[in-house]
């Protein structure tokens, strides 16, 4: 497939590229054969072979990369919006554990709203996405079907949780449970067999969903699983004031302590939030390979407080964006890329606010400590820097010779 029209990309942070009518060939496994300007030789070549199947980009629109959604719950779609006048530990209990069971227990309502879900992840431009799913294995392997028959890169998480606060909603041993994700994790690699040769769009990913759902033992187990088996892992890490509370007092430590010593701060590993890490914190974060998931849209109902986003990039953390559906009430990534420059521009003004009054002179607030992200940033974090944290180096979230060509078009048509 040969594609010709204008395309947009970031592919480091803060670098916008417009590349003006280039020409794009497109391999039959779906990655970037060549990518050029359309009046190059090559290109001009390549359009007077292309008999039958040259997609021209309309006038006034262009190609973007698909987003990457770093976070979701895929069974809160159910409510999403419902309930966030709760803090987090007393919502879980209400809403989340309630609504992910009553999915477990009806296999075609999870085909119904996992297949609506796709849909909109598509309609809202998200090409991948980090899931977390349920309990329960078969509800699991409906959510990595139906995003694979929509062509979205999954990565599907099965909860693990051996402690719950709800009797009903809960895995019955540490070692039960770790026997289930294994048995998940191989039919949810097997699921790409349906698939050309050479694809792959669906991976499983261990979720032990936070620390106060998890016994040690289910986290050291998870460790050694990852290690073993080279598996993703994603969690919950320092989000709100009453699970950090909850972890602290039924535990003794911090979070980050909990995960480190599991062995589940690794290269593989994608940490939700994260807003209570301080700077030293971060680079720890950094120095294991781990990446954040910025959820700002969840963080100001849940978190009371923001993530450190430009101290993270500082830092070197690896950081993409995420809905956080139903903790965030939208599916639109692009709305998180609004709310990330929203968040982090009032951080700012809180700086220069708290600059000028130490010095009693006017803060020009254009100094190298920016706290602030613009939209081109933004726009980074919710492709290129999800791609990277997922560790998708081949060139996902970009337009480049090599890379899955994962597009979105800007525009439809008008007809
Ligand atoms: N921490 C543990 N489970 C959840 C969840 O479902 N949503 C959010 N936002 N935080 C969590
Ligand atoms: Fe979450």
């Amino acid at each position: 497939m040969l594609v010709r029209g204008d395309l947009v990309h970031c592919p480091e942070l803060g670098k916008l590229e417009i590349l003006q009518d280039h020409v794009v060939d497109i391999g039959y496994t779906g990655l970037i054969d060549y990518i050029g300007p359309a009046t190059t030789p090559d290109a001009i070549e390549k359009i007077a072979a292309s008999a039958g199947r040259l997609i021209l980009v309309p006038k006034g629109s262009f190609l973007l990369p698909t987003f990457c959604d770093l976070h979701l719950h895929a069974p809160q779609f159910l409510y999403q919006g419902t309930g966030l006048h709760l803090p987090l530990m007393k919502w879980l209990d209400e809403y989340a554990f309630k609504a992910e069971e009553r999915i477990d227990a009806d296999p075609s309502l999870a085909h119904k709203v996992y297949t609506r879900l796709a849909e909109r992840l598509i309609e809202h431009g998200t090409g991948a996405v980090l899931l977390f799913g349920t309990i329960k294995e078969e509800t699991n392997l409906i959510l990595a079907k139906c995003m694979m028959n929509a062509g979205i890169r999954a990565f599907v998480g099965k909860l693990s949780m051996d402690i719950s606060s709800r009797p009903s909603y809960i895995e019955a041993s540490a070692a039960a449970s770790l026997t289930a994700v294994s048995s998940f994790a191989d039919k949810c690699i097997a699921l790409n067999n349906e698939l050309p040769p050479g694809t792959t769009l669906v991976e499983p990913v261990l979720t032990p969903r936070f620390v106060p759902t998890c016994s040690d033992e289910l986290l050291l187990g998870l460790g050694k699983l990852s290690k073993a088996k080279n598996l993703r892992v994603q969690s919950h890490m320092a989000e709100a004031y009453d699970q950090v509370e909850w972890v602290r007092a039924e535990r003794g430590v911090e979070d980050m302590e909990v995960f480190e010593r599991s062995g589940l701060l690794t290269p593989r590993t994608v940490q939700a939030h994260c807003t209570f890490l301080d700077p030293p914190s971060l680079s720890h974060v950094a120095k294991r390979g781990t990446a954040v998931a910025h959820c700002p849209l969840s963080n100001a109902y849940f978190s009371a407080e923001p993530f450190r986003l430009r101290e993270a990039l500082n830092n070197g953390v690896k950081v993409g964006l995420g809905t956080d559906i139903a903790g965030g009430y939208h599916i639109d990534i692009l709305s998180s890329m609004r709310q990330a420059v929203a968040v982090s521009r009032m951080r700012e003004g809180a700086r220069i606010m708290g600059k000028a009054a130490q010095s009693h002179t006017k803060a020009d607030g254009d100094d190298k400590s920016v706290l602030s992200i613009d939209w081109t940033e933004a726009l980074y974090l919710a492709t290129r820097g999800g791609a990277l944290a997922l560790g998708l180096t081949n060139g996902v979230g970009t337009f480049m010779k090599g890379a899955s060509f994962d597009a979105q078009c800007s525009k439809h048509p008008i007809d």
